[in-house]
């Protein structure tokens, strides 16, 4: 007994798969092959092609198709299922009120795809819906989609104008019946049309009406005609639900696709980045190497600087050294000469008178021995020291470069008038007073050794 019903059961579950396989099922689960995000009637493609396939027209006209969303989807199942159906979709492609003016490409797009793929029984009609009207026979048309300008006034007028056009047994879909958009007037048509034909409506997607021209359901849309209140309902859902998922889909392509965008952007960007970071990574290698080259240039510059400074350095203390040794010679002989009596040997002899301040010359700085022998030859006979203090600085001979002679005596009066050597003067009482041994006056030439007449 138990075993029965297992078996029951599972045979029940076969059945209910073998309905989902059914083949006419197909076109509510296959993906069309032309979606735009920017169409509003994508959730509305299952029903269409289940429409189709239920009513198999001969005829079937299209006022409105854009990027051909409906359209497409039609032409697709009409091949698919191999009907005897011609297709016209007539549109401007220019763009009305609600949609604004859009460029070529959509018509472009749209011509190619025809040409490519349905050009055996699809017309692309680019004019007018009133001027496509003479066109078609009266009473020729099955399947009419409106899906123009939406406003109240432009919908009837399609309507009432090409309703002399459709068989009688026709069916109309009106897009936007729900949509409660400025301006828009197609749920006010709708609502009057109710009232005087057979309808089913969707909610989704704006609302999709299906209109039957005709007393008469077609064979094959019973279903939406004919069942109860909720099996409409259950009907409208499942559609609604099958529908929305194309437009979950392609609003998730068009997401990947901005995002993949982005992310080439930045790819773009971070390669351009790491372009201009070795660019600069090469040109700061640069810098830093000239810099380096700069440093060492000037480290060298100045070592060599420092190196002539320590020799000038050097130098001039070899040069002081002499000149304090020479002195220091010179002051040796003059105690020598003290204290061999010198007066004791030559009661006429000067010397002792000359001791002190020739003892203050030989200590004085200011007396360069190798400077007074080079600048004045002619003194040789004399040590410099006694050559300056008899004769020398009468005839304004400098004792060295640190001491004009010249400058000093017609500058501080007081020296001729006491008689005294300017230098020895300079050592004693000058150089407290503030006097300057030199010119003060920067880059003055310096004065000549004149002699005094
Ligand atoms: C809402 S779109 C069609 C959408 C399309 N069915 C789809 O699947 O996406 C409306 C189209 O109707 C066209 N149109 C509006 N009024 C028209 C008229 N009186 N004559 C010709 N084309 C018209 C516009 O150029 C526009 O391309």
């Amino acid at each position: 007994m138990e075993r029965n019903g297992i078996v029951m059961r599972a045979m029940k579950m076969l059945h209910d798969l073998d309905r989902l396989l059914d083949a006419s099922l197909d076109g509510f689960f296959k993906k069309p092959f032309h979606l735009e995000q920017q169409s509003a009637w994508i959730g509305h493609v299952p029903f269409l092609q289940w429409l189709l396939s239920s009513i198999s027209p001969k005829v079937f006209v299209e006022l409105g198709t854009h990027t051909g969303v409906s359209y497409f989807a039609a032409c697709e199942r009409i091949i698919e299922e191999n009907m005897a159906c011609k297709c016209f979709a007539i549109d401007t492609w220019e763009g009305d009120a609600h949609l604004g003016r859009y460029g070529e490409a959509a018509y472009e797009t749209v011509s190619a795809i025809n040409a490519e793929k349905f050009a055996a029984f699809s017309y692309l009609l680019r004019m007018t819906f009133d001027a496509a009207l003479s066109k078609f026979d009266s009473g020729s048309i099955d399947l009419l989609h409106i899906d123009g300008t939406h406003t109240y006034e432009a919908v009837r007028h399609d309507f009432e104008t090409w309703l002399p056009k459709l068989s009688p047994s026709a069916v109309v879909l009106f897009h936007d019946i729900h949509a409660q958009l400025p301006g828009f007037g197609v749920h006010q048509l709708w609502a009057e049309l109710k009232t005087q034909y057979r309808t089913f409506e969707f909610e989704h997607c704006y609302g999709l009406g299906v209109l039957l021209i005709g007393n008469e359901i077609p064979a094959g849309l019973d279903p939406l005609f004919c069942s109860g209140e909720a099996r409409h309902r259950t009907i409208a859902e499942r559609f609604a639900f099958l529908g929305e998922r194309w437009r979950h889909e392609v609003k998730r392509t068009a997401e990947r696709e901005h995002l993949e965008g982005k992310i080439e952007k930045l790819n773009a960007e971070a390669l351009s980045q790491k372009a201009e970071i070795s660019d600069l990574k090469q040109k700061l290698k640069k810098e830093i190497s000239d810099l380096q080259k700069k440093l060492k240039k000037q480290e060298a510059q100045a070592a060599d600087k420092l190196e002539l400074q320590a020799k000038t350095q050097n130098r001039k203390i070899a040069v002081l050294r002499q000149g304090y040794n020479r002195r220091r010679e010179f002051l040796d002989l003059l105690f020598r000469q003290m204290g061999n009596g010198v007066r004791e040997a030559n009661p006429e002899s000067q010397l002792p008178n000359m001791i002190l301040p020739l003892w203050i010359l030989g200590n004085a700085d200011e007396f360069d021995i190798d400077w007074y022998e080079q600048n004045y030859p002619e003194t040789s006979s004399r040590h410099p020291i006694v050559h300056y203090f008899e004769e020398g600085a009468k005839k304004l001979y400098n004792p060295s470069q640190r001491f004009n002679t010249k400058y000093y005596v017609e500058t501080y009066r007081e020296v001729g008038q006491l008689g005294m050597n300017p230098l020895v003067h300079f050592i004693l009482f000058g150089r407290q007073r503030g006097f300057s041994p030199v010119p003060k006056v920067p880059n003055a030439p310096e004065a000549a050794p004149v002699p005094i007449s």
